[in-house]
Formats: C-alpha cells, structure tokens, sequence
C-alpha cells in the first residue's frame, strides 16, 4: 500500500488495482501548485471526510472527468449524488465491504458546512481495512476519547491525524491520540497550508519521538510505503 500527500489534507492510497483519493484540495492550495496536477489523478473512489472548502474543492471536477464513487457521509453523498456524480453514503459506525476492502466512518469533533453555508452533515473520518493494513484517516478533528474504540477491533498500521492546531488537534493533543489509537506510526497532515496552522516541525517530530512515536511528515507529491 503506498499512501502519498497531495497538500493539506489530500491523500491518494494505492494498492493492488485500486485509487482512493482523500478530501481532495488541491487546485486552490497555492503550496500543491507546480506539484500536483489534478488532471493526472485517477481515482476509483474519493472519500470525504466532511463538507469544509479545504477538503472538497476539487471533488466534483475529479468525480466528472473519472467516474469516480464519492464515499462521505449522508448528506454530502446526497449533494454529489443530486448532481449526477457516483456516490456511497455512510453515516458514524457504519462499516460497508467495498469491491476494495471495508470502510467504517468514524466519529469527528468538527464541524461540516459547505462553503455556501448549507449543511454537510455531521464530520468524520474512516477506519480503511485492505491489502492486509488497518489504516486511520481523522479527519479534521479534536482529540476525543471515542478514539479509544478504534483499537478496540483491531490494531493499526497507520494513524493519519491533524496536527496543525487551531481548527484540529495540535502536536500535543495528536500524541495524545496516537496513545489512544495505540499506534506509533503517524503521518501528520492538515498543517502549514494557511497562517493560522503552521507548525514547527523539529518540534513536531521531537515530540512524538519522545513519546515513542514516529511521525511522518512528507512534502507535497512525496509517498510512503506500508
Ligand atoms: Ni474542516
Ligand atoms: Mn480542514
């Protein structure tokens, strides 16, 4: 399985035959520009986590041109599918076996609206089960004691958290959630695009390190492997 970081919050996770691509924004991230072309992506199913601009901007233009299966919650589901666009809704504690593997929509502290301000359901993120690896997408969210149910049906491979502080967890708060998810392996995203979540790195890595805790920080277009 190779997971890459598109910027922000955008991931693509490849394995075996199949593309999902995550919270896709990247046409309006000024940081992703000269990096990531959206054109050159091609995925089977898009997965979002909630309705936020900097987590949707470029879905529609992705699901048009590849057919793509938007996997969300209920209501964003709703909205692509009311436009003609391939969608799976879920909704908190839902799993669903996908011809890839299984999903499970998991609980965020957040919140969800759409950029015009109508209502995008309540956040989440996704426990991903496939090729063998159990994976965990937050989402935007606070550290919450629901995390502690995740490892509760089996271990991760990967913790996927917000660290940029301000809007999500900080640094501080996703040790804390890494301890909960009881999984030392962290890719850090949702960080350093906007003023109001730039982190200091050597920090960042300092502290999870202390704790016992690796965590990833790859530059845009940058992959690793699990
Ligand atoms: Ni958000
Ligand atoms: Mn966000």
């Amino acid at each position: 399985m190779k997971i890459t970081f598109l910027g922000h919050a955008a991931l693509s996770i490849d394995f075996n035959d199949t593309k999902l691509l995550i919270d896709p924004f990247i046409s309006g991230n000024e940081m992703a520009s000269g990096k990531i072309d959206i054109d050159t992506l091609d995925p089977d199913y898009i997965l979002v986590t909630h309705a936020h601009q900097d987590h949707i901007l470029d879905v529609e233009a992705i699901a048009k041109r590849t057919g793509a299966t938007i996997v969300s919650n209920y209501e964003i589901a709703t909205h692509y599918g009311n436009k003609g666009l391939k969608a799976h809704p879920m909704n908190h504690g839902g799993n669903w076996n996908f011809d890839f593997g299984r999903l499970k929509y998991t609980q965020a502290i957040h919140t969800s609206s759409f950029p015009d301000g109508s209502y995008g359901g309540q956040p989440g993120g996704f426990v991903l089960q496939a090729d063998g690896k159990r994976l965990y997408i937050a989402g935007d969210t606070a550290l919450t004691m629901d995390m502690k149910l995740i490892p509760a049906e089996g271990p991760l491979d990967m913790a996927i958290l917000p660290i940029g502080d301000n809007f999500t967890m900080g640094i501080d708060d996703a040790v804390i959630a890494a301890t909960f998810l009881e999984c030392d392996q962290i890719l850090g995203y949702h960080y350093d695009t906007f003023g109001y979540i730039e982190i200091d790195h050597q920090r960042a890595t300092e502290t999870f390190d202390k704790a016992g805790k690796k965590l990833h920080l790859l530059n845009i277009g940058a992959s690793l492997s699990l």
